[in-house]
């Protein structure tokens, strides 16, 4: 279990290693769901879908990995990632119109980071002469599917590398984006540039990443892929299954046992691919039951998917609603 160095939000396994400073509830204990009195990093929650009804103070932020162990290889660790990270419950889309996309997060993309998510899945299209983040109608954005501008969250990120010189954060685009240099002039104009980790420095055959000492050092703390193979040369935007395995999504992907690749994936045994992303999100988002797909049997998937990857850990978790 050496290499375990990602811990779930709602695993009980490190009880008050959050302390903080006021005498409040610690995770597990009987809280009152009114008014939020468990400790920081902590909320009063429930879950029926798994019978526990009786409030209690439950995990919504991971141990950030390098808080616990220093310095090893970006590929060593194991970062909290979100599914569809812009799509949060109850938004408008930008355009006016109501929304029909599905949402798939709580919370905005600053919450989420400030509370330890490091790794962020966003999708992108053309759309109003910009680029937007959209839920797919037949391949396209409309104004009922269309979030928001692409920009908006890409200057939260920013924000937020910029307050925490030493996080690192991870983004996968499903890439619609058809317009050239599209991506570039948007992540350009976000300021984020300056943190781009070169695809030139990613391992090409199985070697360990840079140390994350060293990442944060050359300030190259912003880690991108996109999902379309042509951006690599024409945008220098690395092509995401040429780094990553990464397994099956939605309720194929939750089937106990088994730990299969995502079509576009090399199988996950490939040891000339450095990094591991696993999925764990039902197809049909679904937060009465997310956290109990989001508890035990998350872990116990991590555990299919290392023996999968060769005894490797998953280095990207991706989950819906990590809060609950
Ligand atoms: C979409 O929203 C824009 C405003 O951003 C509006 O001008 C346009 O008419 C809308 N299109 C449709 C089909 O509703
Ligand atoms: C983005 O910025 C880089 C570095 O400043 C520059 O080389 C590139 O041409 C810019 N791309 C676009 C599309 O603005
Ligand atoms: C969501 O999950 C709950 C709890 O497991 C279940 O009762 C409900 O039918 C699910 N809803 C949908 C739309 O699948």
């Amino acid at each position: 279990m050496q290499g375990l160095k990602f811990f779930n939000i709602k695993l009980v396994l490190i009880t008050g290693f959050l302390v903080g400073f006021c005498s409040c509830l610690k995770i597990g204990e009987t809280c009152s769901s009114s008014n939020n009195n468990c400790d920081a990093g902590l909320i009063c929650g429930t879950c029926p879908a798994n019978d526990n009804t009786r409030p209690r103070c439950t995990r919504i932020q991971p141990i950030i990995p390098t808080t616990k162990v220093k310095g090893l290889p970006f590929n060593k660790y194991s970062w909290l990632t979100t599914h569809n990270s812009f799509a949060r419950t109850g938004s408008n889309s930008g355009t006016g119109s109501i929304l029909l996309g599905q949402a798939n997060q709580e919370d905005s993309v600053t919450d989420q980071l400030n509370n330890g998510v490091r790794g962020l899945m966003l999708d992108m299209y053309d759309f109003n002469n910009d680029i937007w983040l959209c839920h797919s109608f037949n391949g396209q954005c409309l104004n009922v599917t269309a979030f928001e501008p692409a920009s908006n969250v890409l200057k939260e990120i920013q924000v937020f590398l910029e307050k925490n010189p030493s996080e690192i954060v991870t983004i996968f685009i499903e890439d619609y984006v058809t317009s050239p240099q599209g991506l570039s002039k948007v992540f350009n104009a976000s300021g984020l540039n300056k943190y781009w980790f070169p695809v030139a420095e990613m391992p090409k055959a199985g070697e360990d990443w840079p140390t994350v000492d060293d990442m944060v050092q050359k300030n190259q703390r912003l880690v991108v892929f996109t999902s379309k193979s042509s951006k690599e040369a024409s945008e220098g935007i690395a092509y995401e299954w040429k780094y990553v395995v990464e397994s099956q999504y939605g309720n194929e992907g939750m089937i106990a046992g088994s730990c299969p690749n995502r079509a576009e994936s090399s199988p996950m045994s490939t040891s000339s691919i450095s990094l591991v992303l696993q999925n764990y999100f039902t197809t049909n988002p679904n937060v009465t039951q997310a956290c109990v797909d989001n508890s035990a049997q998350l872990i116990s998937m991590m555990k299919t998917c290392h023996e999968a990857a060769g005894k490797r850990w998953p280095n990207f978790i991706a989950v819906d609603f990590y809060r609950v």
